[in-house]
């Protein structure tokens, strides 16, 4: 609780002088405490022994000792080996928590008014998409809403594979089969054996690798004829994303895509401008640049190739031209990449050539968000039963099945509808909070057992949590008892608990927008629930008193609100009953 720590510092400052321990900047050594039982905050004294001759226990003793507890916020100080610990004062929860439901947005401050471009999900055309771009896709989409809730003007960007030299073979595949009369959806409705077999023909057939080598000149030159193939094989397999995406439930749309096609006539202006820079060297022919002092395993200075020996273009051009479109035409300050950590070297030359070429400026900063592996219960990467790779939609498919299921076993009366509405809201959740709860830099094992659980650290745990919290409001609404007085009066534990771990989700917020880690949300909303279950288990709320029922419907609306906006953030939907 980090409004606690104003006070705290105050207290502790006269205390710190009178030790002579001036100079020492308080805010930085108050942590939280490990052990909530002792206390909400702790100060550690270790540090000071040395300089102090005495031992850290007889330290804290004394601080804790000569700690004022009338300031406002701070309740019981005690200390215990070597830690000064300080539990928060009820009535200052409880003014907190008040000050919290009256307010905007469960107290997520919106003070970061900066510009954000986010590139995320960026699948390729005519392959499948795979779980790498699952990933992408639901950090990244998390990203988004987590930077808006703190004020960022957000533009999504899709940033498409849609343009190279494999479209040569894709494009004269195509026509091939579609002069022996196969429609293009047949030809494209499994993207990845598609792909699979192209390559197998340009590996193995001269005369098709001759043709298809073709292709890409004509494409480039821009042949209407080659052209109207692309579009065709670029808007089939939009149409492929699209369900997956809609499935997911994520904000990407067709406005959203913007293809390494849409550099691809900016690409000489990025060599011309580095040209002017005097950076481009040749090297065996290539035109290239040193960005910096990456080696290649002979040790030898790695450069970035801006234009290959044979004329083409590379993928770390367009993603320069790309950097020049986002701050020059969009006006960016922050450019964040959600792409997997095998691309970590790609962006780090291309950050730095950008700053080198003046393409941006201090202002600017670039981040890479990278993540891990997907890994199957039995080691390795993620495969499916036949041994290929999982196709997102049947993966997706999967989960609502067996939400689809459970929901239908923990609830057999409802009705088939609302109970596929649900199982999809479920088995989606189920997968993307499994994904996000984890720190995105590890790997993690997919286990379709433990994220669909409806115990534990999983998505349905929080969805159940609110639709509980949902019914009991309504059981209350019926008996007359709105939740719209959102007064509280703290006393029990549990209750105060609560509150405290409420408290903690703007904070939690704040450190997932800075670090881009949605996973601090997640802990979060895990502990919230957690607690609420903790709260409903000590205290009624179908109470006589009257006031003290409406007090503690009015913690659960609270409860209910927090936990919504926090899946929200994430990208995980709440139902309202299950
Ligand atoms: N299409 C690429 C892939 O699947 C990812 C693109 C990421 N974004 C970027 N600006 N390079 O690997």
């Amino acid at each position: 609780m980090r409004e606690l720590h104003m006070p705290i510092s105050k207290a502790l400052q006269p205390v710190l002088n009178k030790l002579n321990l001036t100079g020492v900047d308080i805010n930085s050594i108050i942590g939280k405490a490990t052990d909530q039982s002792q206390g909400d905050v702790a100060i550690p004294f270790h540090r000071f022994s040395r300089e102090l001759k005495k031992s850290p226990q007889e330290i804290a003793e004394h601080v804790a000792n000569q700690i004022r507890p009338e300031l406002e916020g701070i309740g019981q100080v005690t200390s215990k080996s070597g830690f000064v610990n300080i539990v928060a004062d009820p009535s200052w929860v409880t003014k907190r928590i008040t000050e919290l439901s009256m307010g905007q947005n469960c107290g997520i401050s919106r003070d970061a008014k900066r510009k954000v471009v986010i590139d995320y999900s960026s699948p390729n055309i005519a392959k499948e998409m795979h779980v790498g771009h699952l990933r992408s896709t639901v950090i990244g989409d998390s990203l988004v809403r987590i930077l808006e809730s703190k004020g960022c003007s957000v533009i999504r960007e899709n940033h498409i594979g849609d343009w190279g030299t494999p479209f040569g073979m894709l494009i004269e595949r195509m026509e091939n089969l579609k002069t022996s009369g196969v429609k293009p959806e047949e030809a494209l409705s499994d993207l990845g054996e598609f792909y699979r077999q192209t390559r197998e023909i340009f590996d193995s057939d001269d005369d098709f690798r001759m043709r298809s080598r073709n292709r890409v000149v004509k494409l480039q030159a821009g042949d209407e004829e080659t052209l109207v193939i692309w579009r065709q094989l670029v808007h089939i397999s939009l149409e492929h994303f699209k369900e997956v995406y809609e499935l997911l439930g994520v904000l990407l749309t067709d406005k959203d895509i913007m293809g390494e096609s849409y550099y691809d006539p900016l690409l000489p202006s990025v060599l011309h401008r580095l040209n002017e820079s005097g950076l481009v060297e040749i090297n065996d022919g290539a035109q290239v640049i040193y960005p910096g002092e990456w080696v290649n395993r002979e040790g030898e200075k790695l450069p970035l190739i801006v234009k290959k020996a044979d004329g083409g273009y590379n993928y770390a051009t367009s993603d320069l031209a790309c950097i020049i479109d986002r701050v020059e035409r969009l006006g960016a300050e922050d450019l964040i990449y959600v792409v997997g950590a095998e691309q970590k070297q790609h962006f780090e030359m291309v950050f730095a050539s950008a700053r080198l070429g003046g393409f941006i400026d201090p202002n600017h900063t670039t981040r890479h968000v990278q993540f891990g592996l997907v890994l199957s219960p039995e080691g390795g990467k993620l495969k499916s039963r036949s041994g290929g790779a999982v196709k997102l939609l049947d993966l997706l498919t999967e989960a609502v099945e067996r939400a689809e299921k459970s929901v239908a076993e923990r609830n057999p009366k409802i009705n088939p509808e609302e109970r596929s509405r649900i199982a999809r809201i479920v088995g989606v959740g189920a997968v993307k909070y499994h994904d996000l709860k984890a720190d995105r830099n590890r790997d993690y094992v997919f286990d379709w057992d433990k994220m669909l659980s409806f115990e534990g650290d999983t998505g349905p745990y929080l969805q159940y949590a609110h639709a509980r919290i949902n019914s009991i409001i309504n059981r209350n609404k019926k008996d007359g008892i709105t939740n719209g007085s959102m007064i509280f009066n703290l006393r029990e534990d549990t209750e105060l608990r609560l509150a405290k771990e409420i408290l903690r989700f703007p904070e939690s917020v704040n450190i997932a927008a800075r670090d881009l880690a949605p996973h601090r949300i997640c802990q979060q909303l895990h502990r919230i629930a957690q607690a609420f279950g903790a709260f409903y288990e000590k205290c009624p709320v179908l109470v006589e008193d009257p006031i003290l029922r409406s007090e503690r419907v009015s913690i659960c609306t609270i409860t209910g609100t927090v936990l919504k906006t926090g899946m929200g953030l994430l990208g995980v939907e709440a139902p309202e009953r299950m």
